[in-house]
């Protein structure tokens, strides 16, 4: 598939390390520097709070203004008109303004990638700085009443944008950058017993099989807690992280989640995780899907 041999081509750029490192230390240091407000921020534009990544939703404006300003340019062209433009100048500003804020959360999410990913993921980046270069001198040509010079620049900064959509696009839904990691759909819909009782033991984090569903079992304060134990940001395995005050830290990329319902408290992760109902069963501890019973997720589970 020639999306396949693309990304697959950009993996293999192992100069781009030294890049991708200096860019990750920067991205820490103006994070470092807002201080406890950091955090903040950057849960923001990871979109926790909105249940997945923010810069999905971003991208679309600076997307849509571009190619509107594409196409009103294309008419003037057509047209042989020289002097007007302004429709397409404003297209463009606004391609440009939300173009910086898709950035910032892209750019926020990009630091916790890895490998191959981690390399699309830049070029895709820089691909998209390139448009915006082209975009910011196309408007200034156009300031300068040099108009053609300004369709002819803003023409090329949307045959990059165009590219770096495609690059977008095979991160997404090749690589699954941005997609749910956990288990989802299969959780056992009836009660599935899945470990002898005594041995799991308080505070420690244990990954158990639920009818082939990964799960992640804490005995807190008497109750039993259970969530999904693939991490939904990456895959990464829960039960190795650290449990502290009913929140347990992925071991990857420190993502940390409720082990009550399954929600996000911290990113980069902005999927959920899956909760399940728990009980005791003749000595083991049987789970099911919490939405089994209440028809929603992150029902609390009743041991
Ligand atoms: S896999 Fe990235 S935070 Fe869990």
């Amino acid at each position: 598939m020639a999306s396949e041999k693309v990304l697959q081509a950009i993996e293999r750029q192992d100069w781009f390390q030294p890049l991708e490192e200096g860019l990750s230390r920067a991205v820490d240091r103006v994070y470092d520097s807002m201080g406890p407000r950091g955090r903040a921020v950057r849960n923001f534009l990871h979109g926790v709070w909105l249940g997945h990544p923010l810069h999905a939703v971003l991208t679309d404006i600076p997307v849509g203004a571009w190619t509107a300003g594409f196409v009103l340019d294309v008419i003037d062209e057509l047209r042989g008109d020289r002097r007007s433009g302004r429709p397409a100048d404003a297209a463009i500003a606004t391609g440009l303004v939300t173009a910086a804020a898709a950035a910032a959360a892209g750019v926020t999410d990009w630091r916790h990638t890895d490998g191959g990913a981690r390399r699309v993921g830049l070029a895709h980046g820089v691909l998209n700085l390139a448009a915006a270069g082209l975009y910011a001198a196309s408007l200034v040509a156009r300031g300068r009443g040099e108009r053609r010079t300004g369709r002819s620049l803003a023409f090329a900064g949307f045959g990059l944008a165009f590219a770096s959509a495609y690059l977008g696009g095979g991160l997404t839904y090749s690589r699954r950058i941005g997609v749910s990691h956990a288990a989802a759909g299969g959780e056992p819909r009836d009660f599935v017993a899945v470990l002898a009782e005594e041995e799991l033991h308080e505070g420690a984090p244990r990954r158990v099989d639920a009818a082939g569903v990964p799960v992640l079992l804490v005995r807190r304060g008497g109750r039993v807690e259970a969530i999904g134990e693939v991490c939904s940001h990456l895959g990464g395995p829960l039960s190795e992280g650290r449990l502290e005050d009913g929140v347990i830290r992925c071991p990857w990329h420190g993502s940390r989640f409720s082990i009550h319902d399954g929600s996000v408290v911290d990113g980069p992760a902005s999927h959920r995780q899956p909760c399940f109902e728990t009980r005791r069963r003749n000595g083991h501890i049987e789970v099911r899907a919490a939405s089994a019973a209440s028809g929603r997720a992150g029902k609390s589970p009743a041991y």
